[in-house]
């Protein structure tokens, strides 16, 4: 038996396959298309072990996943694998269509072939859990309580708008057929192996370039930020222990404005690697253009996974960042390989030259 987890080379599913990997001994297989996000570089260090394989594909390919579900006699499956950035989704929304609704249901027509077929107690214990986001849920003003499970989707980017039709798909999946299935929607994430066009990446590259650092708008927009092994570990509890057809919200409660997240990420550089002349990285933040539809504020109420299933985050924000910016500043090569001329012409696209 084995896990399959789709989109494992990139950001999460990356962190999610190294920590099952220095924990379990269950094998996982991945299945990745290897967008410009993708990276198998993110997995070098499992290549070689036994317990991982890597295969490159598409969720969308029914044929194809169907024979990887039998011939790996697959166990849970994990879906990962999305188009993930708001502003790529502002700019061509087509891509986000094809892989996360489109993509999703044809993933999930596979996993509904391949356990209608299971034998009990196999098709008891099979599950397909998908990860999603707080984005489904809209935007809440200055007052507001956080989300909870029960708020209703309203969401505003088409990247939102795509999720928000995938978690449906899984739902709906749930309530006719059966599958048996779970959700988990988790708040911001950052950490290691996280691509460099995320707010937290993209400014300690900045930051370390000497380029400006591109707040939006006032910068005064609320996010709920969860170190990304947190999001790991609240998956692994909610597959080993979550009710079937349950969705789980995913948090630190940890919201902070956008300014917040640049002057803490700044005063940790200007701490690790300081700059000449005693001069400060926040003197590189450059107030540019807001997101168009831009969301005001995210914040997750974990309540329910954190009583139901008794998770809870391991790190503050003050622990996540500075392990996260130590990482980044211990992996130049990683940061090589990803800064392609893919990534230089997103940049000129979003922020001009
Ligand atoms: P990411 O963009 O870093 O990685 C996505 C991965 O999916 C890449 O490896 C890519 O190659 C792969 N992929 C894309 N299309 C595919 C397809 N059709 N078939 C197979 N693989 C495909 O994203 P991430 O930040 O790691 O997010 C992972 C999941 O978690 C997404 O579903 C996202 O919506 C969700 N999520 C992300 C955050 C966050 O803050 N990053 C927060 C909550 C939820
Ligand atoms: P992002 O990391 O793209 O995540 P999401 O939009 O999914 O929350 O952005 C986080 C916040 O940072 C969001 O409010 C937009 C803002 N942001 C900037 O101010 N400048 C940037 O260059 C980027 C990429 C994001």
């Amino acid at each position: 038996m084995s896990l399959l987890v789709t989109g494992g080379a990139g950001f999460i599913g990356s962190n999610f396959v190294l920590e099952w990997l220095s924990r379990e001994q269950e094998p996982i297989v991945v299945l990745d298309k290897l967008t410009y996000a993708g990276n198998p570089e993110n997995l070098a260090s499992v290549h070689g072990d036994p317990r991982f394989t890597f295969v490159r594909g598409d969720i969308g390919d029914r044929p194809f996943v169907a024979d990887l579900l039998q011939k790996h006699e697959v166990r849970a499956v994990l879906n990962f694998a999305a188009e993930s950035h708001v502003d790529r989704s502002i700019h061509g929304p087509g891509e986000f269509i094809h892989t996360n609704v489109v993509g999703t249901f044809e993933l999930l027509e596979a996993v509904r072939g391949y356990w209608s077929a299971l034998e009990e107690p196999a098709k008891q214990a099979f599950r397909f859990l998908h990860v999603s986001t707080d984005e489904v849920y809209g935007s809440l003003g200055p007052e507001d309580p956080a989300f909870t499970e029960k708020h209703q989707f309203q969401p505003n980017s088409p990247y939102s708008a795509s999720k928000a039709a995938s978690d449906h798909l899984v739902r709906a999946y749930h309530h006719t057929y059966g599958l048996p299935v779970l959700t988990t929607n988790c708040s911001n994430n950052y950490g290691p192996f996280h691509f460099p066009e995320k707010l937290i990446p993209l400014m300690i590259l900045n930051a370390l370039n000497g380029k400006p650092l591109p707040v939006y708008g006032d910068g005064k927009n609320v996010r709920d930020w969860l170190y990304v092994t947190d999001h790991c570990s609240a998956i692994r509890r909610v597959l080993q222990a979550g009710r079937l057809g349950e969705t789980y919200n995913v948090g630190g409660r940890n919201e902070m404005t956008n300014l917040e997240v640049v002057q803490k990420l700044c005063a940790i550089l200007d701490e690790l690697r300081p700059l000449e002349h005693g001069t400060s990285y926040w003197d590189q933040v450059h107030f540019v253009k807001d997101r168009p539809g831009h969301d005001r504020r995210y914040a997750i109420d974990a309540s329910l996974i954190e009583h139901e299933l008794g998770w809870l985050p391991a790190e503050t924000f003050e622990t996540g960042i500075r392990k996260t910016i130590e990482w980044y500043l211990a992996h130049p090569d990683w940061i090589q390989g990803v800064v392609s001329g893919a990534y230089r012409e997103w940049v000129v696209k979003q922020y001009g030259a």
